[in-house]
């Protein structure tokens, strides 16, 4: 099936999100004075913590019901989600400029590299052969919505999740989960 993708579609905004990640981690490489440091990096920081919020409000719940492999998929994001979750709040806990921020920066970077190009390749790929254009865009408007109303105003609980219970909780609203608790791999798709 053809699909024109929009700027409303939430697969591109995320990707337009991880571009701007990798953008901003690059502009600190340049950067030693603290007060500049800080100009990039909070913005940075909060965009890191509300994006992974909104993909686990807004894109996890339907990637579980319409992927191939998405259980799996999910799992493994949130479990990324909480090791970028951990650098990016590792970081404030130290001066912006010491060497345990320049330590902890890296670590959000790494782990945020990493789990970028997995969900690129696998969760957004999976959900785009998956769900229907309009789905996609009403995601997308969803998405961007959530992203103006928490910009800077550090208003949400970014805590870990955990990825297990976080699955089960979304199985059990969609109403697959077995009667033995466990996991299904890959046996959500078009259950909703
Ligand atoms: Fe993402
Ligand atoms: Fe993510």
């Amino acid at each position: 099936m053809a699909v024109s993708t929009t700027t409303d579609d939430i697969t591109s905004l995320i990707l337009d999100d991880h571009d701007w990640f990798r953008r901003q981690f690059a502009r600190l490489d340049d950067i030693t004075d603290p007060t500049e440091l800080a100009k990039v990096w909070q913005p940075l920081a909060d965009l890191l913590d509300v994006h992974a919020r909104a993909e686990e409000e807004i894109f996890y719940p339907h990637l579980l019901r319409r992927g191939d492999d998405a259980e799996e998929e999910t799992l493994d994001a949130i479990g990324d989600h909480n090791d970028i979750r951990d650098g990016v709040h590792e970081a404030a806990r130290h001066p912006i400029g010491s060497e345990a921020w320049f330590e902890a920066v890296h670590k959000a970077r790494m782990a945020n590299s990493e789990h970028m190009a997995e969900e690129e390749d696998e969760g957004l790929a999976d959900f785009r052969r998956n769900a229907d254009p309009g789905l996609r865009a009403e995601l997308g408007r969803r998405f961007a919505e959530f992203k103006r109303r928490h910009a800077g105003v550090r208003d949400l609980d970014v805590s870990d999740i955990d990825p297990q219970e976080y699955v089960e909780e979304i199985e059990a609203e969609i109403g697959t989960r077995p009667s033995d608790g466990s996991l299904r791999i890959g046996s959500l798709k078009d259950k909703d």
